[in-house]
């Protein structure tokens, strides 16, 4: 038998890591590191099915802490890293841009050298990383991004992804680091944060809170169930060509305040209201600062070169995760107490 290769996955704990770890362990083909530091948005909560299998190990540790990840390189010999850690929210990045750069430049660089400076056969080894389609900037009312859309990004949060997907690339050029990048559309589901979009209203709706509409809800954003997402990343991890792009997306695009109706109405019927109680929740609140209008990724690429398709429709996906989040009532407390290392201090400190 052939001994299995270990890949290290940062951010692992977080949103779509937690998703992609899971396929990757259950794949029964990898070692799994996930590095994790556990901010805010990390929580070992969204693994605990896995936590105890033999393919999985959990390392928390900041990429920014050069040294510490020079020892993991050094540990463990990497096959490959599934780079996804980053401050992730659009909103925190307009409140604490430098945060953004820290993690989001400075660390993905960090991984980049020590990648560089620790893989001696550097020609067999991977280095992907997971971005945004928030690099292109913003569309008009027509046209899709594709991977050769010039990048122009308008926020902190998405100039910071343009810059590490710069960097990726540049290593790649300059020290013949295999890589391959991906940009993905905005993704749902269950484990998300509730400071983005669909978990803070489905939260929202079911605690009779307001819901808060930016500017005149007009903005448009393409949605992608977050398992899709996953699976896109395997196929590219293991398919994609060697200092290529690909954009991820389900074609799949809703104004903002059509999906704030959707979801009343979905979470109307699920909670036995009559139709048109949450509505009546939406408040109209002010406008994003540089609020980009529109994202709609072609991923047609994928499709043809990979033969990747989303699996799901939209409203099968977010019934899933309106049941997932009604379910998971004590999901929601946990992360919205503020004590987000109780999971990790109760399960893993002692390990
Ligand atoms: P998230 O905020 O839910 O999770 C980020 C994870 O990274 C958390 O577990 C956090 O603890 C960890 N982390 C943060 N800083 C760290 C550091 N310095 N060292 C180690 N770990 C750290 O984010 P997400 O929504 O799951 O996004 C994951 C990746 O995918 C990000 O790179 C993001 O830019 C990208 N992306 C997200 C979306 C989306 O819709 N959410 C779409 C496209 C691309
Ligand atoms: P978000 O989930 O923050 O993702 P992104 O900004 O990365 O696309 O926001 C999705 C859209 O929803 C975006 O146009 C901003 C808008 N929005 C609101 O109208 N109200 C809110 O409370 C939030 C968090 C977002």
């Amino acid at each position: 038998m052939t001994e299995k290769e270990t890949i290290l996955i940062t951010g692992g704990a977080g949103f779509i890591g937690s998703h992609v770890v899971r396929r990757f362990v259950k794949s029964e083909k990898y070692i799994i590191v996930n590095l994790d530091k556990l901010t805010y948005a990390g929580n070992l909560e969204n693994l605990r099915d896995i936590e105890d299998n033999p393919n999985y190990k959990f390392v928390k540790g900041d990429i920014c802490d050069f040294a510490f990840i020079k020892e993991l390189f050094s540990k463990y010999d990497f096959k490959g890293v599934i780079h996804l850690a980053a401050e992730s929210h659009v909103d925190r990045s307009i409140s604490n841009p430098m945060e953004f750069i820290q993690t989001n430049v400075v660390g993905t660089v960090g991984l980049l050298n020590a990648a560089k400076d620790s893989w001696a056969n550097i020609g067999d080894r991977r280095f992907y990383h997971v971005s945004t389609d928030e690099v292109y900037g913003s569309l008009g009312e027509t046209g899709f991004f594709t991977e050769t859309t010039p990048y122009d990004p308008q926020s902190p949060y998405s100039a910071s992804k343009a810059s590490s997907d710069h960097f990726v690339r540049a290593y790649g050029n300059t020290y013949g680091l295999p890589f391959v990048i991906s940009n993905c559309s905005n993704n749902y589901g269950p484990n998300h944060f509730p400071e983005k979009l669909i978990p803070l209203m489905i939260h929202n709706i079911k605690n009779g809170k307001p819901l808060p509409v930016y500017g005149k809800g007009e903005n448009v954003r393409d949605w992608l169930y977050v398992e899709d997402h996953a699976r896109a990343i395997e196929l590219i991890f293991e398919k994609g060509k060697n200092g290529d792009t690909y954009n991820i997306g389900g074609f799949n695009e809703w104004k903002n305040i059509d999906l704030v109706h959707l979801l009343c109405d979905v979470m109307d019927d699920k909670l036995g209201n009559s139709q048109g109680t949450s509505r009546k929740l939406i408040t109209y609140v002010k406008d994003r600062a540089g609020h980009d209008l529109r994202y709609a990724i072609d991923a047609t690429k994928l499709q043809q070169e990979l033969g990747w398709e989303p699996s799901l429709q939209f409203k099968e996906g977010l019934e899933k995760t309106i049941d997932w989040y009604l379910a998971n009532e004590k999901w929601l407390q946990d992360v919205t107490s503020g004590d987000y290392l109780k999971y990790y201090d109760e399960h893993y400190a002692n390990r």
